[in-house]
Parts: C-alpha cells; sequence; structure tokens
C-alpha cells in the first residue's frame, strides 16, 4: 500500500523527470544546430537517463498497487546563446531537481514510508552526480575565450559519453 500523499508526490516527480527528458533533448536540438555533435549526443544521453528516472519512479508505483499518472508537460526553451549557456542552464535545472527530491525524501520520511526512502536515497546520490558531472563540464566551458577553436576539444570529450 502506498499513501495519497506519497502517490501525488511521486506522480509529480515523474512530470518534473519528463520534463527534464524533454529539456535536455531541446538542448540536444541546439547543440545540432550549431554542429556541436559532440555536446548534442551527451545532452541525448542525458534525455534518455531522465526518461529513466521516470520509468524507475513509475515502476515503483505500479509495483506498490498505486496507479501513475501522465500529466501534461511544460514546453522547455528551445533559444540557448551559446554550449556555456546550455551547461550554466543545465546545472541550475538540476540544482533545482536536487531540491525537489529533497523535498520529496521529506514527505517519505513523514510518512514512515520506508520503500520511497529507500527508492528515493538512489536519486538523492544520482543528483550528487549529475551535479558533479555538469560542473566539470561548466569549469572547462568558463575557462574557453568565446570563439576559441577549444570548443571542439570539449564536444569531443562529450562525445565518449556512454549511454
Ligand atoms: Fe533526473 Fe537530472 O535528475
Amino acid at each position: 500500500m502506498i499513501s495519497k500523499k506519497i502517490l501525488e508526490a511521486i506522480n509529480a516527480h515523474i512530470q518534473e523527470e519528463m520534463y527534464s527528458s524533454n529539456l535536455y533533448l531541446s538542448m540536444a536540438a541546439y547543440c545540432e544546430s550549431v554542429n556541436l555533435k559532440g555536446f548534442a549526443h551527451w545532452m541525448r544521453i542525458q534525455a534518455n537517463e531522465e526518461h529513466g528516472h521516470a520509468m524507475k519512479l513509475f515502476e515503483h508505483l505500479v509495483d506498490r498497487g498505486g496507479k501513475p499518472q501522465i500529466k501534461g508537460i511544460n514546453e522547455p526553451p528551445a533559444g540557448f546563446e551559446s554550449p556555456r549557456d546550455v551547461f550554466e542552464k543545465t546545472l541550475a535545472h538540476e540544482r533545482e531537481v536536487t531540491k525537489k527530491v529533497h523535498k520529496l525524501y521529506e514527505v517519505a520520511l513523514e510518512e514512515k514510508d520506508y520503500a520511497a526512502q529507500i527508492l528515493l536515497q538512489w536519486f538523492i546520490s544520482e543528483q550528487v552526480e549529475e551535479e558533479a558531472r555538469v560542473t566539470e563540464t561548466l569549469e572547462k566551458l568558463k575557462s574557453i575565450s568565446e570563439g576559441s577553436s577549444a570548443i571542439f576539444w570539449v564536444d569531443k570529450e562529450l562525445r565518449k559519453r556512454a549511454g
């Protein structure tokens, strides 16, 4: 059994993860448009991972007899100024997601929902990893001056991300 409060909170977070997936797909489209194939590859994988996060929550609800609800998702932004802008927005977005995951965990604590707590501990660790990964690339981008061909070196690095 799952409480109504947890069911609603997890359903709301499924929506967040689906939004994240669309946001990164939109970023992949931008990166393709400026011919940064490595950046686009990285963002595609990120979009797939976010979809995977939504599915983890979906399956958790199903396993516990709760009904997942697929709600409308806001349109993500499509215009970005530069690869650095993309990664700044990615980091800002992930920090917001981290706050939401922590709030969700607090609900699981209040509800004494141990199964949800275990699942959400995975999400808490994942957020630490994601923020670190994005920060690492952002720091590289900050050290590159605009118009520098060093961007292609970062592009090559990002192309190596395994899916
Ligand atoms: Fe699913 Fe980027 O957090």
